[in-house]
């Protein structure tokens, strides 16, 4: 079992430093370095066919459903088309609108997951075309999927998700560029420049994960804690729901991710004093808005941490303590941003005497509905 776990103290661990070897495997051949253009050959869908989307569904359960937000903006950014995002459970019960010119995609790192399953059979059955993002070749999902784009993260052993959501997030990158170059919806030189920041990706989450100390000593002071806020906007507010999902997993702490323009609307009630919030602040175009909220809690006696890029200057003046990742473009930040998250709900589990890799209550795989 040591051995397994490659000298380090738990298979969570080990799996949030295989992320660097894990994106540079999902990118592998799918990126044509020459010309910075993505390559998927898994993809059998003709141009034909990818002209003839008209909505996206995105539909998976717990940390892949996670990553499907992220996907969302992804996809609608690259390419304007309309995506849904659902958690399987609740897909099939909505009457959901499908079409042949509707694009299913399922998020699974198991492939097994009983709803996500189902949810892909009333996809197909509607004559809906399905693309799996999974971690398991051969899975029930990517036997029963059209097109299945393996995410080369290697086997995950811990309960808690985190090479899988990183090598998710870079399908949904991968996936978003190949359909943005076969519609024309983003000039070369863009998809270019979004190729160019991926493949520097690995080195930026080597250099997140060499200051982890940092990211320790914050899990120490909120491990004493019953209850925390994480706050963000846009793509910041994607990553805040799996970072406190992942926290809630193994250290039991309840914590809640709010769209941070949202806490006014009623969970500010619960801010009162020295209550941990973390502030995700990597989206440049948000950070004022996002500044403002964070005063709105530091108001109210919040300790803040906040979470930013190098090169941005501003937030240590309203937060309690700053945690800084390398800068990259604002689109890819969750693969960055979510790699801290994840160090702080490891330590803040390790910190509680927990049992981090199987985390009371819960399975790897869930095969029931
Ligand atoms: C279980 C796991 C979660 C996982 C979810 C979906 O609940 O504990 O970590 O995100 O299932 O699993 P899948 O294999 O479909 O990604």
């Amino acid at each position: 079992i040591t051995a397994e776990k490659a000298g380090f103290d738990h298979f969570m661990l080990k799996e949030i430093y295989e992320q660097p070897k894990a994106y540079r495997d999902t990118m592998g051949a799918r990126i044509d370095a020459a010309s910075n253009k993505v390559v998927m050959n898994e993809i059998g869908m003709t141009p034909e066919h990818i002209r003839s989307i008209r909505h996206v569904h995105i539909v998976a359960c717990g940390t892949a459903y996670h990553a499907g937000l992220v996907g969302k903006t992804v996809i609608e950014k690259l390419t304007r088309i309309p995506v849904e995002t659902d958690v399987a459970s609740e897909y099939r019960y909505r009457a959901p609108i499908i079409t042949p010119e509707t694009l299913v995609i399922v998020v699974s790192q198991s492939g097994e997951t009983a709803d996500t399953l189902a949810a892909l059979r009333e996809a197909k059955r509607n004559g809906a075309r399905v693309v799996a993002i999974t971690n398991v070749v051969g899975s029930s999902v990517a036997r029963e999927a059209d097109d299945v784009i393996v995410t080369w993260a290697g086997p995950e052993i811990a309960v808690a998700s985190t090479k899988a959501y990183t090598s998710q997030l870079i399908a949904f990158y991968l996936f978003g560029l190949y359909l943005a170059q076969s519609l024309g919806t983003q000039d070369a030189s863009y998809i270019a420049d979004v190729v160019a920041a991926m493949q520097e990706m690995p080195n930026k989450v080597e250099a997140i994960l060499a200051q982890a100390d940092t990211f320790k000593n914050a899990a120490e002071q909120i491990s004493t804690h019953d209850n925390l806020f994480f706050i963000g906007r846009g793509l910041d507010y994607a990553v805040a729901l799996e970072g406190s999902l992942k926290l809630k997993e193994i250290s039991y702490i309840h914590s809640e991710a709010y769209a941070a323009g949202e806490l006014k609307h009623g969970t500010l009630a619960l801010i009162e004093e020295g209550i941990p919030v973390i502030a995700l602040a990597t989206q440049e175009e948000l950070f004022e808005k996002t500044v403002s909220n964070i005063k709105e809690v530091k108001a109210r006696g919040a300790h803040v941490f906040g979470l930013n890029a190098e090169g941005e200057t501003e937030l240590a003046k309203v937060v309690d303590e700053v945690l800084t990742i390398p800068a990259t473009l604002p689109l890819l930040m969750p693969a960055l941003s979510v790699v801290p998250l994840q160090l702080l709900s490891y330590y803040a589990s390790l910190a509680r005497g927990n049992d981090v890799d199987k985390p009371r209550n819960l399975a790897k795989s869930v095969t029931v509905e």
